[in-house]
């Protein structure tokens, strides 16, 4: 029996706070949510038939995901890049499986192999070490029973990434490895601020990509999400787990993101402007902090700065009076399974101004705290 439980991120989501309960909400990890009006596409919808639709996803939204990037019969479409890690731990580990999986990340890249007992290597990255990953750590743990080596690039909740030399690096030594396959959670790709990664899949029949339509996009609400894989045996495997699951998606969410994406040129050229605009202001913002240290983003709308206080369960009581006196959210380092004192500071969603004035009432707040280096 699988045994999965609640994550803190889960039950302390603002979604689960309530929207309206939070002033200054600098917990989430994905762009301004947007509404369909602002799409321009809500007529779309109004006359499909209400029909169970191709299980892999319909041919118009795979071939939307593909684009140039990787060949459309790769792709399965899941209920947000969440419903896909499911699927590809489900499919690929059972209690015991040897998998190397960063940390921090996401939680669901943690979790889901948890539950199911797996047999966890954590490959930690460390604020010292500027988040980086360590391609050499992967190399030394790699084992020939190891099934699954997992990242997520750009990461969350560092907004750090790797190279496209490093992604390569990785890819070779899965094909080299034993039956190794490497997960790319990618769900940040097209928040790329230079040249996006290639596709892992697009490398290797050894590679798994993963994304949604949630953070580049700002729309988790959809619940759209994608993988991709070139080895066609995994694939069928993938595919009769999701059939299990839920048989297919739903038509309503696929056709309108399949909207979405085949204007996507347009709708990221006006999103990634204003990413940058706000990655900007928490960048001054930060130079002249005394009472918080960064390593700036490499890519995305979330980083993963540290409070400079001596005492961890001093900065649980910060982060709690910060949402109850100032209603003021940020993402504290438990829902990442790390020191309390860094927090996930998300600078995609709220407006340039709600995200100023968030900044002013951290910077305020942490002033009445006494300084440590740590
Ligand atoms: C790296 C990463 N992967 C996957 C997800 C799941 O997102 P969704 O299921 O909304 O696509 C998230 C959400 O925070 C994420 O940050």
């Amino acid at each position: 029996m699988v045994h999965f439980q609640r994550m803190p991120i889960e039950t302390e989501g603002p979604e689960l706070i309530g929207y309206d309960n939070i002033a200054h909400n600098l917990a989430e990890s994905s762009f301004t949510d947007l509404r369909l009006s602002d799409l321009g596409i809500d007529g779309d919808v109004s006359d499909l038939p209400l029909q169970y639709i191709d299980h892999r996803g319909t041919d118009e939204l795979r071939v939307a995901i593909a684009a140039d990037t990787v060949d459309p019969e790769t792709v399965i479409a899941t209920a947000g890049a969440a419903g896909a890690l499911f699927l590809i731990a489900v499919t690929l580990l059972e209690s015991g499986s040897h998998a190397l999986i960063c940390r921090p990340n996401y939680s669901s890249n943690l979790e889901t192999p948890r539950g199911l007992g797996a047999d966890i290597e954590h490959i930690e990255l460390r604020f010292d070490n500027q988040w980086r990953l360590d391609i050499d750590d992967i190399a030394r743990r790699l084992r020939p029973d190891t099934e699954l080596v997992s990242i997520c690039a750009p990461h969350n909740p560092t907004g750090q990434t790797i190279t496209e030399e490093q992604l390569r690096a990785l890819v070779a030594l899965v094909e080299n490895h034993g039956r190794a396959r490497l997960l790319v959670d990618e769900t940040y790709r097209e928040l790329a601020y230079e040249q996006p990664l290639p596709v892992a899949s697009s490398l290797s029949s050894r590679a798994i990509s993963v994304s949604s339509m949630s953070k580049a996009y700002g729309l988790p609400g959809m619940r759209i999400g994608w993988l991709s894989t070139a080895d066609s045996e995994l694939y069928e495997r993938i595919l009769a787990c999701k059939e299990q699951m839920s048989i297919a998606g739903s038509i309503v969410d696929e056709t309108l993101a399949a909207r979405v994406l085949q204007r996507r040129e347009d709708v990221l050229g006006k999103i990634k402007p204003i990413v940058a605009e706000r990655r900007d202001i928490v960048a001054s913002w930060m130079e002249r902090q005394t009472m918080f240290d960064w390593v700036a983003p490499q890519a995305g709308v979330v980083c993963f700065p540290r409070l400079l206080i001596a005492d961890p369960a001093e900065a649980t009581r910060f982060w709690a009076q910060l949402l109850d006196e100032q209603k003021t959210y940020v993402g504290p380092g438990r829902w990442f399974d790390l020191d309390e004192r860094f927090f996930r500071l998300g600078f995609g969603w709220p407006s340039t101004e709600t995200l100023q004035d968030g900044l002013d009432v951290l910077e305020k707040a942490a002033s009445t705290l006494t300084r440590a280096e740590w």
